[in-house]
């Protein structure tokens, strides 16, 4: 039987491999309805069977696999352990990927033991999570959690795309996907294991930790209207350029975001057209990602940013389109759940550790549907959302181990 250690090293070899489904060469680009996303889903589905799963994809294109309860259980709930395997644009190969390869793997263990739990254990791979293509948050998670909302099908990706379509694409039924919702009388719960994405673990020198809770945050794509004109005979005062505008824009987002502590405020895109040297901008688009974990300073920031704007193309007589975008609320972790980690994490002799996640996650949404937490694991210099992503191996079978004593620490009938 494979050891720990074993599976550690299946799980580097898994994420190289997955590395390998990318719509951009010398990438890792995986965004939802592509190719490469349903290439990876293929091949978590064959690793799924492999590990004693049954296996199904609903609408969404999300994959489930199933490792039943104990036959003596029949009327088990499921705990499900998970992650997302999209990725954003350039992404490293541990985002995501590593909750549904540490889920795989621990169900793997169980499965080469012949050893069965009181409950179910459902390995969720959610198809998207980063939202980068559609402009969503938590899309593969949220119909499972009931929280799908059907406008989201008129969202539109760069080229003009509806979801609706990217939807059908993959083979999903857009008009389907309120059946993707899972009942919550039947969910004990949610766990993932995910990267740190920061540099506390490193700090320090400890390979895992729980999360307490996870920050929220507001997001809009922000849209200027100028003319576009010649950059040799249009003089600098009669000028409608868009991107000025939205230059100007950048700077008051950097400004406000560091006006509080614990704020972040990020244009993470922008982009002008007609985009020739030659030519002054017609229009610029760019977004906003703001976060803080207390809603009210939240909301006072993004309105702030929003007045901005205003002033800008009022003063420069711009056209300006502010939309919102589908953000997250705050979301603690389940104090029960997350004290059960911590125990885990102390009896594997580490010290139990708490940490505040400032990066979205699915437990977000699976907060509806039961209770959730996290498992924090060190990654190089809290590089993340790049491909300079790392993680070291005996890391990763730290958090097998505590995956597996805190899955068959999880009382059934305490969190039934
Ligand atoms: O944006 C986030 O926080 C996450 O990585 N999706
Ligand atoms: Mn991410
Ligand atoms: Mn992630």
């Amino acid at each position: 039987m494979p050891s720990m250690r074993d599976q550690a090293t299946e799980i580097m070899r898994r994420s190289d491999d997955l590395a390998a489904f990318t719509t951009v060469e010398g990438q890792i680009t995986r965004p939802y309805g592509t190719t490469a996303l349903l290439d990876a889903q293929a091949q978590l589905d064959t690793w799924m069977r492999a590990a004693g799963m049954a296996t199904r994809t609903d609408t969404v294109g999300n994959l489930i696999g199933r490792y039943e309860a104990d036959t003596g259980a029949p009327n088990a709930k499921t705990f499900l352990v998970g992650g997302h395997f999209d990725s954003v644009v350039d992404a490293g190969r541990y985002d995501g990927t590593l909750g549904i390869l540490t889920g795989i793997a621990v169900v793997a263990h169980l499965h080469d033991s012949g050893q069965r739990l009181p409950f179910a254990i459902a390995v969720v791979a959610f198809a998207d999570e980063e939202g980068n293509r559609f402009h969503t948050s938590f899309l593969g998670s949220s119909p499972v959690a009931g929280l799908w909302d059907p406008a989201w099908l008129a969202l539109e990706d760069d080229a003009g795309v509806t979801l609706e379509d990217g939807i059908r694409s993959i083979g999903g039924d857009p008009h389907a996907i309120v059946a993707d919702a899972i009942d919550p009388e039947t969910v004990l719960g949610f766990i993932e294991v995910h990267i740190e994405q920061g540099p506390v673990l490193q700090d320090r020198n400890l390979p895992v930790a729980a999360v307490s809770s996870i920050t929220g945050s507001l997001r809009a794509t922000i849209e200027f209207i100028g003319v576009a004109g010649h950059a040799g005979t249009v003089p600098m005062n009669l000028r409608k350029d868009a991107l000025a505008g939205a230059a100007e824009l950048v700077l008051a987002v950097e400004a406000i975001g560091t006006s509080e502590s614990d704020l972040v405020a990020t244009v993470g895109k922008l982009e002008s057209s007609p985009g020739a040297s030659n030519v002054i901008s017609g229009y610029a688009h760019l977004t906003l990602d703001l976060r803080h974990p207390d809603p009210v300073v939240r909301t006072r920031a993004f309105t702030s940013v929003r007045a901005a704007a205003e002033a800008i193309a009022e003063r420069r007589k711009l056209g300006l389109v502010w939309t919102d975008s589908p953000s997250f609320a705050e979301t603690p972790c389940d104090a029960r759940l997350t004290d059960l980690l911590r125990t885990a994490i102390a009896e594997e002799g580490i010290e139990p550790l708490s940490l505040f996640s400032g990066a979205g996650h699915d437990v977000i949404t699976m907060a509806n549907v039961g209770p959730v937490t996290m498992m924090f694991v060190r990654c190089r210099d809290g590089i993340s959302h790049n491909p300079a992503e790392s993680i070291e191996e005996p890391d990763v079978e730290v958090a097998l181990r505590v995956l597996l004593r805190f899955l068959l620490d999880v009382d059934d009938t305490d969190f039934g």
